[in-house]
């Protein structure tokens, strides 16, 4: 295996600590509000789409989440332990956390008083936390989890399906089935044990410690160790065929697959994926994982596949593409992860370019030719309709011109600083911030350091300005 061990911490059984960058420990330091009640942590990290995401004040090491699923009920019973650090004195927080009934809540053991405001959960210690401080949070939970409406009007969060449930949090299901520190600046290692009808499975990220049934009830324990954050997680749970093998380098591979979905086009899609992540290894570097694999839904409400850590989930079978796109993410989005949901294109571009590599290098058609079909677009096309890197409102993150737009931005870039540099610049990239965070701005800075030159007017072309863009 080739990627570092992270050192196991004291944070509780086998949990490991994720490191947190120096400029996300500064953010996440960000002073919150002073009230007559004390210091309280900020109730956002500062996203300019998505305000109320995450909360200031504290990192959290490490989810500890113990979940009960009926799927005929619909019914889930919940506890969540998080292991903290308070990054500042904290007479209160906030989690987010949205829906379901909160049946106890503790800091360190002490009973704390909590209230709750659409997504914020403010929780107030019995105790002040003092800077630097570890803490526990355990909260236990039960109810009917709905999933959020994204401002797209895509459904995110704990879906339900007619046999289990679609469980993906881009950018903010997550707090519909766990209380979290809900922004993707916040990294953390998971324990995630799901107990279902034995007659079906769950399946989330990381490695599958083990699996035990009684009394009808069959209990799966997931392990994801390295960094995380709380949109990538997963708790799906259906019927699924499952097949588990380890790939020449190492990496545990675990598929789950609804008979609905194994159609005679699926399986052979599914089998090239140590195939699909050797590739991308060979361009990104290292598979950031020890674990991968595929969910293959049936949930034909659900329309969009994600990038779930070490494991995307699909609503449907994939086809290539779409399996080379989410494992592209593995390096860009999971690993590198955003700083702030504005930069997206550094997510869905970069994915999107990866296929059109893929094809390229795979007897399909080249990424000029891929990138002169798209510039055919007309200039009404929603293609143009506003520019990857300023999308200007989180119901566009997942629009046309990110994917499209984002991934032409890179083919110029390409062309630009020429194949040489460039692969070493996408390489670079994923090495350098394997495990933390990105930036656009930081990402433009890697180019012009790599290549020498002021690549100022073309990211400005590509990412920035409005319309399409005059010249190829
Ligand atoms: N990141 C996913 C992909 O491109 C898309 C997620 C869309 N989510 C949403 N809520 N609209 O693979
Ligand atoms: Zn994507």
């Amino acid at each position: 295996m080739t990627q570092p061990r992270i050192p196991t911490t004291v944070l509780g059984r086998g949990a490991v600590a994720a490191t947190v960058p120096v400029v996300v420990a500064a953010l996440l330091a960000a002073a919150g509000p002073v009230t007559a009640a004390g210091r309280a942590g900020a109730p956002g990290v500062g996203d300019p789409y998505f305000p109320r995401a995450g909360n200031g004040g504290y990192h959290v090491a490490h989810y500890g989440l113990t979940l009960g699923y009926d799927p005929t009920s619909r019914h889930l019973t919940g506890k969540a332990v998080l292991t903290a650090r308070a990054t500042q004195r904290l007479d209160r927080f906030d989690l987010d956390f949205k829906g379901l009934k909160i049946t106890g809540l503790t800091v360190d053991r002490a009973r704390a008083a909590y209230q709750r405001s659409g997504q914020e959960l403010v929780v107030t210690p019995r105790r002040a936390l003092h800077k630097g401080q570890r803490f526990r949070v355990t909260v236990t939970y039960r109810g009917r989890p709905a999933p959020v409406t994204d401002p797209d009007g895509s459904p995110d969060g704990w879906i339900p399906t007619d046999d289990g449930a679609f469980v993906a949090g881009e950018p903010q299901g997550a707090m519909t089935w766990f209380p979290a520190n809900n922004h993707p600046l916040d990294k953390s290692s998971y324990d995630i044990a799901i107990t279902v009808p034995e007659n079906r499975s769950a399946v989330s990220n990381g490695v599958l410690l083990g699996r035990s049934t009684r009394k009808g009830k069959t209990t799966f324990r997931w392990r994801q160790t390295e960094p995380m954050a709380a949109y990538l997680a997963t708790a799906t749970v259906g019927k699924f065929k499952v097949k588990q093998y380890t790939t020449r380098s190492g990496i545990k591979v675990y598929d789950a697959v609804d008979p609905r979905e194994a159609t005679a086009a699926a399986a052979p899609v599914l089998k090239k994926l140590p195939s699909v992540l050797e590739w991308e290894s060979k361009l990104f570097g290292p598979y950031p994982y020890r674990a991968a694999g595929s969910i293959v839904d049936h949930a034909p409400s659900v329309g969009y596949a994600l990038e779930t850590q070490t494991r995307p989930i699909y609503g449907s079978a994939p086809d290539l593409g779409t399996l080379v796109h989410e494992n592209a993410h593995q390096w860009f989005g999971d690993s590198v992860s955003l700083t702030s949901w504005k930069d997206i294109w550094l997510n869905e571009g970069f994915a999107s370019y990866a296929e059109w590599l893929y094809e390229e290098q795979h007897g399909g058609a080249g990424a000029q030719e891929t990138f002169d079909d798209l510039y055919a677009t007309p200039a009404g096309d929603p293609l143009w309709a506003f520019p990857p890197g300023n999308p200007g409102s989180g119901a566009k993150i997942f629009g046309r011109p990110v994917y499209g737009r984002g991934a032409m931005a890179l083919h110029a870039l390409r062309t630009a600083v020429g194949d040489r540099v460039f692969f070493r610049v996408l390489r670079a990239w994923a090495v350098q911030h394997r495990h933390g965070h990105g930036t656009t701005a930081k990402f433009q800075c890697l180019a012009e350091r790599q290549s020498g030159k002021n690549l100022g007017p073309l990211f400005n072309k590509w990412l920035y300005a409005q319309g399409k863009p005059r010249t190829p």
